[in-house]
């Protein structure tokens, strides 16, 4: 496995690139914005084709870099079901999979420091967000913290993990990199308390300063949906109103760019192709299925997605690669429940 441990030392954030071998996928998680370009320069250095930027949280001490790496690598976005940032490619679920070529990631909710935090877990190590840090645990007193729920996340599911998985958290603030589960259970001393209350009076009675990043970062982090908008005003955006007409039409390729995990979890428009989004630029292109389909039976492609965030970026793909009529449903299966559209299996 390809691991690294990145650090950006204004926010003291680590951000953990991991691939399963060089030439493959990779995925990022907490990536910083301003260590982008060095995210991306590194990448390409090991080979790697990024596909997958994960938050564990909304952070609310540094920008977000998902955004960013998403328009610059076409990755997809992912952050939990819970997470009020605008709108991300794919959200998650406790008991999910995140998974790349040659890696599966369980998918833990972990809420307390924030409703919307998770923890990440390999068979040997978990990305514990700021839900555990080393000797310490993320405040709880903003973002809708809870620190009952964090004693809840912590004693029954991080410390229910083997003693020696490794943890890596988000951030740590005097240079320490990696603890385990045993010690942080024995020498963590936001640990050492004897029942949920205790810890509930410790964690209240903290008193913290606000981050001093968190009147930007905040707001900020909350809008790292592409712009839909510019899609839309280009003509290549149908509401799902619209949409719903062309279910069974012959002349057109309805194309779901989802997970199959996605797809049985919430269902999929009748008649549509599925081309996992990882694979639509081969497919566009001349010579790959989609673009020999369009070019040679006239069909108009029309993508779609969770949100319509993967989808906007494969339209975008597809009008580069010449499809002149693609387009993508805005909003994608979201909008499209919502205005109660068919569904099938
Ligand atoms: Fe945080």
């Amino acid at each position: 496995m390809i691991f690294r441990q990145l650090f950006d030392q204004v926010s003291a954030t680590y951000t953990y690139l991991l691939a399963s071998r060089p030439g493959g996928e990779a995925l990022i998680i907490d990536p910083v914005l301003e260590k982008v370009d060095r995210y991306i320069q590194l990448v390409k250095e090991l080979d790697l084709k990024l596909v997958k930027a994960i938050d564990t949280h909304l952070h609310a001490d540094h920008v977000t870099g998902i955004g960013a790496l998403r328009d610059r690598s076409y990755c997809v976005t992912v952050m939990g079901e819970q997470s009020k940032a605008d709108v991300v490619s794919m959200r998650v679920a406790d008991g999910d999979k995140l998974t790349i070529e040659g890696l599966s990631l369980d998918v833990l909710y972990t809420p307390g420091h924030t409703d919307d935090s998770y923890c990440f877990r390999l068979p040997d190590r978990v990305f514990t967000g700021d839900t555990l840090l080393i000797r310490g645990t993320g405040r709880t007193d903003f973002q809708n913290g809870d620190p009952r729920a964090q004693y809840e996340s912590i004693f029954n599911k991080l410390l229910r993990l083997p003693d020696e998985t490794l943890v890596f958290p988000a951030h740590d603030y005097k240079g320490e990199t990696v603890s385990t589960i045993a010690e942080e259970r024995r020498y963590n001393p936001r640990l050492q308390v004897k029942s949920v209350e205790q810890y509930v009076e410790v964690m209240n009675g903290l008193n913290l300063p606000n981050p001093k990043m968190m009147d930007v970062a905040v707001p900020a982090n909350m809008r790292v949906g592409l712009a839909q908008e510019e899609i839309a005003r280009r003509g290549w955006a149908l509401p799902a109103a619209d949409a719903v007409n062309l279910v069974g039409r012959p002349d057109v390729a309805l194309v779901d760019l989802r997970e199959a995990r996605e797809r049985d979890k919430h269902g999929v428009i009748p008649g549509s192709l599925h081309v996992p989004y990882a694979e639509v630029a081969a497919n566009v292109r001349p010579g790959g299925m989609l673009g020999e389909l369009a070019r040679a039976t006239g069909r108009r492609v029309v993508f779609y997605c969770a949100f319509g965030e993967r989808s906007a970026m494969a339209v975008q793909l597809a009008q580069e690669a010449g499809l002149a009529t693609a387009c993508h449903i805005q909003g994608g299966m979201d909008a499209w429940k919502k205005i109660g559209g068919p569904l099938g299996r």
